[in-house]
Order: C-alpha cells, then structure tokens, then sequence
C-alpha cells in the first residue's frame, strides 16, 4: 500500500517511520467489515456469546462501588487484586506467578511492543516461528530487527533447525512463539518439542517469549504445560482476556523475572502510564466469580469448536484435491496450503465474490505464503463459514495468471 503522497514531513520522520508499511491486515479489515462480506480474514471473538446482561451488572457494580479507584489513575504495574486473579489463571496451566512479577498490559499487544523496546537494537537477530503472528511482526519491526525465521510443521516449531541455526552460529536476542493453537498456523507445540526447545534455548542462553491467547479455547485432548511452568527462569509468559473474556476490555499481562518486570514497569509508565483502572477492576471483578466466567469460556469453547468443524468439513468439501490445511484443537484459525495458489493475487476477486481471508504473505517477514491463507473461523456462523469456503473453493482451483508454480514456495 502506497503513503499518502505529498507529506511536508517526510524527511523528517525517523527511520523507524519508513521500516513500517501499512500492514495488509488493517486494508482488509475495512473491507471485511462491510456487512455484505463474509469474513474469514479477522481473528475476531464472538463477543454476542458472552452474557450481556452480566457484563453491565459487573461494570455497574464496579463503578457504583469503587468509583474513586475506578476513575482514577492506577499504578504502572496494574491493579494488585487483577494481578492475583491473573496468577491464578497462570496457575491453571501449571506456572507459578507471583503477582508481583506480573505487569498488566494493554492487551498482548502492548506487551509486544515493550518487549521489542526493551531487546532489540536496529539490526539485532530475533527468532520468530515461520509463520508468525503478524501483530508480533509489527510489533517488533518498529525496532528495527532481523528475523531468523524457524520453519513449523503440524507439531509446531521445528526445533532442529532452531539448533542448527544456534550451531551456525545465530544467536537471536530472544526467540517469539505461541505454542498453542497458533496464529496463523492453527497447530500446537507437541510435549516433547516443548521440552527439547526449553533445554535447546537455556543452553544457549536465548529467552523464551511465549505468547498464549488461546491455551484456554482447546475443543479436544489434553492441556500441555507452558513454556514457562518447563523453565521459569528463561520464560517471559504473555497472557491475555481478550479471547477467553472480551478485547474492547483490553487487558493483557506480562509474567517475567523482576529485573525484566521493573525495566518494563518503567517503558509502560512512559508510554500511558498505566491501563484503565476502570477496566482492570471490571476485569478483577469478572475473573471473581469461578462459575461465571468459566460458564461462559465453556459456552464460547463450545461456539468455536462447531465453527472449526464447519470449517474442517468445508475445506473437504469444497477445496481442490492437493490442498493442505491444518487441525487445530483449540483457538481460531486453520492454515491452509493450496500448491500453485498466489494469495495475494486471489484477495480482489475474492472480496468481489464476498468473502475475506487473510493471505499468507502477512505472516512472514519476508514474502513468502504466497500459496497460504489463514482462514479464522471464531466469528461468522457455520453456514456462512461453509458458504464462505464454498466460494474460496471455486476462486483457488481457477488458475491465476503469473502464480507460483507448486512446490516453489518453502514452508
Ligand atoms: C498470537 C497473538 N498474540 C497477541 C494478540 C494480541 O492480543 P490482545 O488483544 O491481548 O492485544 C493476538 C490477537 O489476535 C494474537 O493472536
């Protein structure tokens, strides 16, 4: 996408500025959002399952009985009693979070963004899973890194040729993944990989940031332990209640050592100095009654895991034989391959055909994914699921002029 033309201020921005391009994402969300569209690009919740009449009753409550907090400005750190309920909820993946060690962010994202102020340097190595979740990559690209890109397969991240690249001689500032139910590759980090990469990364000295926004939507199977709960010592945990609660409330977390805690209090503290406290109160409140909120995780796990089979059986259905996609357990996305499909090339005729993905490009630093799609499932109905695929079905077995040949395109 092109910038605006005849900006005064273009020689003046700093060269983080020109290293941002306007991410495909934020182009296809207009587009998405046109009522008309069937959207399968954004990894929307389906915020119309949670109880609404409960939602005002908590945030009534909140206001009519702590307004003076609620209104106020609150500590860098976030909102102590949050902080407890959200070690918690760490706890019920097996970690041991001291709400002290805890940073209450404006969503994952946030905590992204102070991650990458705090390591990278302009040049500096960052090992990122092939693909990646694209708000990572934005997040990360305004600091200016190079990416050493970890190929995936249905078990997550390849760990050997994470060791390879360790004894090639990479050495990442920090390694990003998101191990379960992954953004956009819908697969999950397997136990014995989880173990291996933990051991691979404290060897050689490369922190873990592991990203979980979706650990709690899991449709089957059992739940693996965090990166984190394997070694607390070189994991920074991210969490987040945008998924398992609401994103408009915009409240993530960071659990990390202290000394990473206290340099991060101080970026939050200069970037907003502090989230809402209004929001971290309702949140605290939410999170308060166990039957509540679990009562509604369920009712979404089970919205999702009707939409993921809707999905599944459309793919089947309507998608040309050579096509591959993934099973995911949990979370919102399946990650699909069509061999000889140029995805960027198929968005325009698809948006005319109403229906929107994402193509895989957006998930990979470098421009490959052109034969990939990420297809999110969380937020139409199944039939418009079905509907929608139908019609991505017919546009990807027409041949597109100038597309990859199959098999060019490394996974
Ligand atoms: C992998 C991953 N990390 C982080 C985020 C950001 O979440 P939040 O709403 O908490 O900022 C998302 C949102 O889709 C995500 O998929």
């Amino acid at each position: 996408v092109a910038e605006p033309p005849g900006d005064p201020l273009a020689d003046r921005y700093a060269d983080r500025a020109r290293a941002m391009t306007v991410s495909e994402v934020r182009a296809l969300f207009a587009v998405a959002a046109r009522p008309d569209v069937i959207s399968l690009a954004g990894g929307m919740p389906f915020v119309q399952a949670l109880p609404g009449d409960e939602v005002l009753r908590v945030v009534a409550d909140v206001v009519g009985s702590q307004a003076a907090v609620a209104l106020q400005y609150g500590p860098g750190t976030g909102h102590a009693g949050l902080r407890a309920r959200l070690a918690g909820l760490m706890a019920e993946d097996g970690i041991e979070a001291d709400p002290d060690h805890t940073v209450v962010t404006v969503g994952a994202q946030q905590a992204l963004d102070l991650l990458g102020k705090l390591f990278i340097e302009p040049g500096d190595q960052v090992a990122v899973e092939a693909p990646s979740y694209v708000g990572a990559l934005s997040a990360f690209s305004v600091y200016q890194p190079r990416y050493l890109q970890i190929t995936m397969d249905d078990d997550g991240l390849i760990v050997d040729e994470l060791e390879d690249a360790l004894a090639g001689g990479a050495r990442p500032k920090f390694l990003y993944v998101c191990p379960n139910f992954h953004n956009p590759a819908g697969v999950t980090l397997s136990l014995e990989r989880r173990r291996r990469l933990v051991e691979v990364c404290r060897a050689a000295e490369v922190p873990i940031i592991e990203d979980n926004p979706y650990g709690m939507l899991r449709f089957e199977g059992e739940p693996l332990p965090a990166l984190r709960s394997l070694d607390p010592a070189n994991v920074i945990y991210l969490g987040t209640l945008s998924k398992i609660f609401c994103p408009g409330i915009r409240v993530g977390w960071v659990l990390a050592s202290p000394p990473v805690i206290e340099r991060l209090i101080r970026f939050k503290e200069a970037a907003d100095l502090c989230s809402s406290n209004l929001n971290m109160l309702v949140a605290e409140a939410w999170l308060s009654e166990p039957e509540r909120w679990r009562g509604s995780l369920t009712g979404l796990i089970d919205v999702y895991r009707s939409r993921r089979d809707a999905a599944l059986s459309a793919l089947q259905r309507y998608f040309p034989e050579g096509s591959r996609w993934t099973h995911p357990a949990g979370g919102f996305y399946v990650w699909v391959q069509v061999p000889g499909m140029d995805s960027r090339a198929l968005l325009p005729s698809a948006v005319e055909h109403k229906v929107a993905y994402v193509p895989g490009t957006a998930f990979y630093p470098d421009g490959r994914g052109v034969d990939r799609v990420r297809l999110a499932y969380c937020y139409p109905p199944e039939d418009a699921i079905q509907e929608g695929i139908r019609r991505l079905g017919e546009l990807v077995a027409r041949p597109v002029a100038g597309a990859a040949a199959p098999g060019s395109v490394a996974r």
